[in-house]
């Protein structure tokens, strides 16, 4: 469903990404980690179309993407959920969720929407009329998630959505995404510093090291390399 094409992305004269090339198939969690730096975020916004790359491509769905504006990008069905999560602090819950509707096929399925955020979120429900700004990190960070979910994306990337939160809120963040994934609706590549959580719930992942892919597979087996090892699990 994507595939991201020997991607090189500079700011300036500074290198973020070189020759990047990933994939993401039709239902899959996909997960990318790497240190501060390595060019997650950037990986993402090209992908979102707010980064351009000095060369390479992104395909979606088998569609170039090089001259499709970020706006179109949404109507294709590429959700972006930002690192730190961005909600629209001075409107209430439900307005966040009725702007991450705007693409039509978010419009014709708010109610849908509606029912699967709350369901998910049940907090939100009850704090609907509630200003963001004034919610709890891991409760932005579930309206960050709806509001993603409320354009009705194929493809869902979440930016570090564990960022800054206590362990156990974590915990709840990552079993939403979980549960997200085996309703099957969408595929789902998600960036994380939280490794062994990612391991645990994505089918596949790659390893970003100063804007290169130093190592991808299944987490069985990049949990065998020393690299990985000694960078993630203080072996
Ligand atoms: N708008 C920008 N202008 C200039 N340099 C940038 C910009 N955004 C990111 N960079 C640089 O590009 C590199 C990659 O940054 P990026 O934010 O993609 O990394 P990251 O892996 O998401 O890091 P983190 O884990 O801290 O979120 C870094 O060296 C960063 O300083
Ligand atoms: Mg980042």
């Amino acid at each position: 469903m994507l595939e991201v094409e020997s991607l090189t992305v500079a700011y300036g004269g500074l290198r973020a990404l070189t020759n990047v090339s990933i994939e993401v198939k039709t239902g899959e969690l996909v997960c990318v980690v790497g240190p501060n730096g390595a060019g997650k975020s950037t990986l993402f916004k090209t992908i979102s179309g707010t980064v351009l790359p000095r060369s390479g491509k992104v395909l979606f769905e088998g569609v170039d993407l090089s001259t499709v504006s970020a706006a179109r990008r949404g109507h294709l069905g590429i959700a972006h959920v930002p690192e730190g999560r961005e909600v629209f602090r001075s409107m209430s819950v439900m307005e966040n969720l009725e702007m991450g509707a705007w693409a039509e096929a978010g419009r014709s399925r708010f109610a849908e929407t509606l029912e699967r955020v709350f369901s998910l979120f049940p907090v939100l429900a009850e704090r609907r009329d509630q200003l963001a700004g004034t919610l709890s990190g891991g409760q932005q960070q579930m309206l960050a998630i709806g509001r993603g979910l409320a354009s009705r994306p194929k493809l869902m990337m979440l930016d570090e959505p564990s960022m800054g939160l206590a362990p156990a809120v974590a915990d709840t963040i990552f079993e939403s995404i979980s549960q997200l994934h085996r309703e099957g609706e969408m595929a789902i590549l998600l960036v994380e510093q939280r490794v062994a959580e990612a391991m645990e719930y994505s089918n596949r992942g790659y390893v970003l090291q100063t804007g290169e892919v130093i190592l991808s597979g299944k987490f069985d087996e990049l949990s065998k390399d020393d690299r990985i090892r000694r960078a993630y699990f203080g072996m």
